[in-house]
């Protein structure tokens, strides 16, 4: 009798610490898009699904770089937005692995070319013109002319006006700097980025931080993708957004799925509903004004329209590639980043 009781004891016992550590379905999710928009694609995926989401903001290539940091021991499931190029490298290295979504045939070619160019192991969830945006009070306050070129941004009464972000850090800035390259020659661009370090007032570590800085009156011009201007011009702030005459690059913001996420299925789950068109719509919510990458998605009429854009051919293969990308940035730290301002 004691047995039996004992055995009842056990098996209760086990019962219990089974449903104690019964756990929530979760998902650790990185995100290198704006912070708004971040936080809105959490809730709703969680309200969607159930699934608890953890997530953390970084730049693009903050992302990349605590990515492979993490590779022996990953942390993260999904690493959605950001530009392109990192994740194109974070494919290469084996950093994310390869899934083929449901959704694909929704999808714009160009998210599909992003996925192809990488063996599947990243997609394109939207895109946006690289540009710059300025602060007209400021620009009539400090008797500077209106720039509309990229070279305008050299002259010397701008000096101190021209805000960018670290490419090291920020997609939006290796963008920059690949664009010039492809724009102006290697060559060049570099001596593009050095005259134009002149008149830099801060590197940031974030993307958009220049042109926020720029609405708050606290920086001119801010070399940004347009839509983030545009967000500033929309939320009220003396803002004017500029597509440079020469022609400019883009990106194509992208997500991967992490190598040996931990919550595999999760991950899976929040890829697939990403790229539904009712996900890509929340854009709109927070004045993300990028292209989706889901035809049926809808584009704010605020957006800035790609097709009267002078757009360069990114040649995304290249400039997302792990010894291109390490060599573009090697030398801007060499050459630019170390001369006296
Ligand atoms: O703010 C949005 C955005 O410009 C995205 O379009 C882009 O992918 C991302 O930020 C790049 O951010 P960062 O330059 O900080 O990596």
């Amino acid at each position: 009798m004691r047995r039996f009781g004992l055995a009842v004891c056990m098996s209760v016992a086990a019962v219990a610490l089974s449903a104690g550590t019964a756990r929530a379905d979760k998902l650790t999710y990185y995100c290198s898009a704006q912070e708004d928009w971040c936080q809105l694609m959490a809730r709703s995926f969680e309200e969607a699904t159930g699934i608890d989401v953890n997530m953390t903001r970084k730049s693009s290539g903050e992302t990349f770089a605590q990515v492979k940091a993490e590779a022996s021991n990953p942390k993260g499931d999904v690493w959605w937005g950001g530009t392109g190029d990192p994740h194109l490298q974070a494919a290469e290295e084996g950093l994310t692995m390869e899934y083929m979504s449901p959704m694909r045939d929704q999808l714009h070619p160009w998210a599909i070319s992003q996925a192809e160019s990488a063996n599947n192991r990243t997609i394109g969830i939207y895109s946006g013109a690289l540009g710059y945006g300025y602060n007209t009070d400021l620009i009539a306050a400090n008797n500077l002319p209106e720039p509309g070129c990229w070279k305008d941004l050299l002259k010397p009464e701008y000096k101190g006006h021209v805000q960018m972000a670290n490419p090291n850090s920020s997609g939006t800035a290796y963008t920059t700097l690949a664009s010039m390259v492809q724009l102006f020659g290697e060559d060049d661009g570099f001596e593009f980025m050095k005259s134009l370090h002149a008149n830099i007032n801060q590197y940031t570590k974030s993307g958009s931080a220049p042109i926020k800085a720029a609405g708050r009156g606290e920086n001119t011009i801010g070399i940004v993708f347009m839509h983030d201007a545009v967000k500033q011009a929309v939320s009220g702030f003396p803002v004017k957004v500029v597509a440079p005459c020469e022609g400019t690059g883009y990106e194509i913001g992208s997500m991967s799925i992490i190598a040996g996420a931990r919550n595999l299925e999760s991950a899976k789950k929040f890829y697939d509903w990403a790229l539904t068109p009712e996900a890509q719509n929340l854009a709109l919510q927070v004045n993300a004004f990028q292209v989706p990458s889901n035809v049926n998605a809808r584009t704010s009429d605020k957006a800035p329209d790609m097709s009267t854009i002078k757009l360069i051919d990114y040649d995304f293969a290249k400039y997302g590639s792990s010894d291109e990308r390490k060599r573009l940035l090697k030398k801007w730290d060499d050459e630019v980043s170390t001369l006296p301002q």
